[in-house]
């Protein structure tokens, strides 16, 4: 298993480019199951959780191949075997993204039920009962979601909480399905929109994605077609608090600004100078010790969970006492016991982490324990004096693309060492 090591207090400076996004490639990816036809798509990042995917829908038959620009090319149009075995379920959760998608087109899937997770319970019943109302018949069998229908049927689905794969389970499903489906409460995250736009180009009816009304009308048929992933606002994200952590100066291109409302806030708040272009961030933190900040996530377009840890990690040497609070995973805060390891002053009180600032972090060996707290780990990492070892790094190539390379072309010392 590889490690890490960073060797801290270096300003980062300079631009990188952003990739596309993690979470609007892996449910596109199991959207070309609904599809009779070929799809390209453009701009899928180069992650462990992408292999993935493709490994599940090759197992299943699909058509796969990927192009030298990292282009991919799913053609589902044969026979597919609709099981998602156990071995694959295990390793990304995300595969219960095929669940819509199999049972719409096929009238029947066998998924895996995921397991636990690092960062919370994250149950599947949202998922389960909107396809139920859909018409769908399920029972949960020997660890899988065993679903059967006929033709699915539209529904108005009122969503019990805001879940981002829930509803884009059910706008896929629905896509399919015999007349007309509105998901209410739906969430709103622009990978929903992504995912919508993208169906809508292979020939689907869906309106209102991004507002919490989503009306899909079913249609019989999707057709092939060529669509670009949109940029990952997470791995932007991450970037800039790099640029904000090492007190330096970073510009993230090739992104959308307007899906960082929230977190240049926070940047702000932090006492960066943020400037914002059309397709650009820059967060300028140089001469400045960052000031501590609060946040409390909440679903789009709030702030995000996915962005909570790398917060987290900038409290921990910034200016005050800053307060985070997790509404959205019940266990997410495994990242705040790693940073205590490099002199962070972190209280815990259930889903509310108080960080008291400290003058510099000192490096100690740490352990990733999911993607994002990885991430979070980095960035303490490159603020810290000294040499850290991060270890099960293999979480932080789920979902950030070449991350060493785009850090070093910042400035950081980072190396790849076998553990
Ligand atoms: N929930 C239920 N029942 C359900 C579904 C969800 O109770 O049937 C609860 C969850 O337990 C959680 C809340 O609803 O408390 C929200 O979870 P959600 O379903 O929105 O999460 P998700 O769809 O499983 C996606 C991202 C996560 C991201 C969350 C929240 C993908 C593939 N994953 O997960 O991304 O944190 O939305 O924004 O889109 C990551 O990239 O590191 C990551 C974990």
């Amino acid at each position: 298993m590889d490690k890490l090591q960073i060797d801290g207090g270096a300003a980062l400076v300079g631009e990188v480019r952003i990739s596309g996004a993690k979470n609007a490639a892996l449910p596109i990816l199991a959207a070309t199951l609904l599809v009779d036809g070929a799809v390209t798509i453009g701009n899928v990042p180069h992650l462990k959780d992408v292999t993935t995917t493709n490994e599940l829908l090759g197992r299943m038959g699909a058509s796969v191949s990927v192009d030298e620009k990292m282009r991919v090319t799913v053609d589902a149009s044969a026979a597919i075997d609709c099981v998602a075995p156990y071995e694959l379920v295990k390793k990304m959760r995300a595969s219960i993204l095929v669940l819509g998608p199999l049972l719409a087109r096929f009238g029947h899937a066998d998924v895996s039920l995921p397991g636990g997770c690092a960062i919370g319970a994250r149950p599947v019943n949202i998922h389960v009962a909107g396809l139920q109302q859909l018409g769908a018949d399920i029972r949960i069998e020997n660890g899988f979601i065993k679903a059967r229908a006929t033709r699915l049927k539209g529904a108005r689905l009122v969503l019990e909480a805001v879940t981002v794969t829930g509803t884009e389970n059910l706008m896929m499903a629905a896509t399919l399905a015999e007349g007309t489906t509105y998901i209410e409460n739906a969430a709103r995250e622009p990978e929903v929109v992504d995912l919508a736009n993208f169906l809508n180009v292979l020939g689907a009816r869906i309106h209102g994605a991004g507002t919490d009304t989503i009306v899909i009308e079913g249609v019989r048929k999707l057709h092939g077609g060529c669509y670009e992933v949109l940029p990952d606002r997470i791995e932007a994200g991450t970037f800039l608090v790099a640029g904000a952590i090492t007190r330096g100066r970073v510009r993230v291109r090739d992104m959308r600004p307007d899906h960082l409302d929230a977190v240049t806030a926070k940047l702000r708040e932090a006492g960066a100078a943020v400037t914002i272009g059309d397709s650009w961030i820059e967060v300028d933190m140089r001469g400045k010790r960052p000031l501590a900040i609060d946040l409390r996530t909440a679903p789009y377009p709030a702030f995000p969970t996915d962005m909570q840890a790398q917060f987290a990690a900038l409290n921990t040497i910034a200016d005050g006492v800053g307060t985070i609070t997790e509404t959205i995973f019940e266990n997410r805060f495994m990242h705040m016991l790693e940073m205590r390891r490099l002199g962070a002053d972190i209280h815990l009180e259930g889903n509310v982490a108080i960080v008291r600032g400290v003058s510099r972090l000192t490096a100690a060996p740490v352990m990733a324990t999911d993607l994002r707290a990885s991430a979070s780990l980095v960035l303490a990492a490159l603020a810290a004096d000294g040499c850290t070892d991060i270890e099960r790094i293999y979480h932080i190539d789920r979902g950030y693309e070449c991350i060493e390379e785009k850090l070093r072309g910042l400035g950081a010392k980072i190396r790849r060492m076998p553990a």
